[in-house]
């Protein structure tokens, strides 16, 4: 289903989504995403949470990815960006959000074990997503396996060049590798739920909804999803 609207009026439709689903099941696991896509979701999801009493208590979440090479303390670290953005200004539990660990030793192990970690609470009902100008979902690179698992990457020079952005505009700065839910892993989530906004997006949109499937424009594997959302703004929509 892809759904073009004003960008007010998709976060609003992405959080009565999410809305539904908790206040029908308290226990709810969310996919959960940095970048800037998300971000009036997560402020329409806290003002609910303010304002009429939306609990997140018993709701566990799964971040899709994260920095490998940053301290655990730095701020642009996605575990602190999502706790700054959401966690902390609703009610979860303490540990109900997890995130791949970046700082692992073996970050091979840590894959695996956050693979198994989803699969233990049940899988995602819910995932929401964003699209890197490259065709990416989460940090799947153009090239990544259709049927990756959560996995060490190396980033692309052009993702990098978008999120120096966070890094005083200093793409050296920036991470060169990251571990990130494959493909595949994505794809078990039950419903998926992917906003984009911006002219920036249209190729990758494009893509996405009209374009072969192909490890080059990785969301194109959405696809073959049973279930997804499409939510895009005019610009993000003006090349459907
Ligand atoms: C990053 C994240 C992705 C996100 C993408 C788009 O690379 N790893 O999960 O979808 O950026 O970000 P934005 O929403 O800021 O355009």
């Amino acid at each position: 289903e892809v759904i073009i609207a004003p960008e007010y009026e998709l976060s609003t439709l992405v959080a009565d989504a999410i809305e539904r689903l908790v206040r029908e099941e308290p226990s709810s696991v969310l996919g959960l995403a940095t970048g800037s896509s998300p971000l009036s979701v997560y402020d329409e999801l806290t003002q609910r949470h303010e304002q009429d009493g939306l609990s997140f208590a018993g709701v566990r979440g799964f971040m899709l990815d994260e920095y490998v090479g940053l301290p655990a303390s730095h701020p642009q670290c996605y575990r602190n960006v999502i706790d700054a953005e959401f966690v902390s200004r609703v009610d979860f539990a303490e540990g109900a959000v997890q995130g791949p660990d970046g700082t692992a030793e073996d970050l091979r192990a840590a894959s695996a074990d956050y693979d198994h970690a989803i699969a233990e609470a049940g899988g995602i009902d819910l995932q929401i997503l964003g699209i890197g100008t490259d065709g990416h979902l989460a940090f799947n690179e153009p090239g990544s396996s259709l049927s990756s698992r959560t996995r060490v990457k190396t980033l692309a020079r052009q993702t990098r060049i978008d999120n120096a952005r966070f890094f005083d505009d200093d793409v050296d700065a920036v991470p060169q590798h990251c571990l990130t839910q494959g493909l595949g892993t994505i794809l078990e989530a039950r419903h998926l739920v992917l906003i984009a906004t911006g002219g920036h997006k249209a190729e990758a949109v494009h893509q996405m909804v009209e374009g072969p499937v192909s490890s080059m424009w990785p969301a194109t594997v959405l696809q073959m999803h049973p279930h997804v959302t499409i939510l895009v703004d005019d610009a993000a929509a003006s090349r459907l």
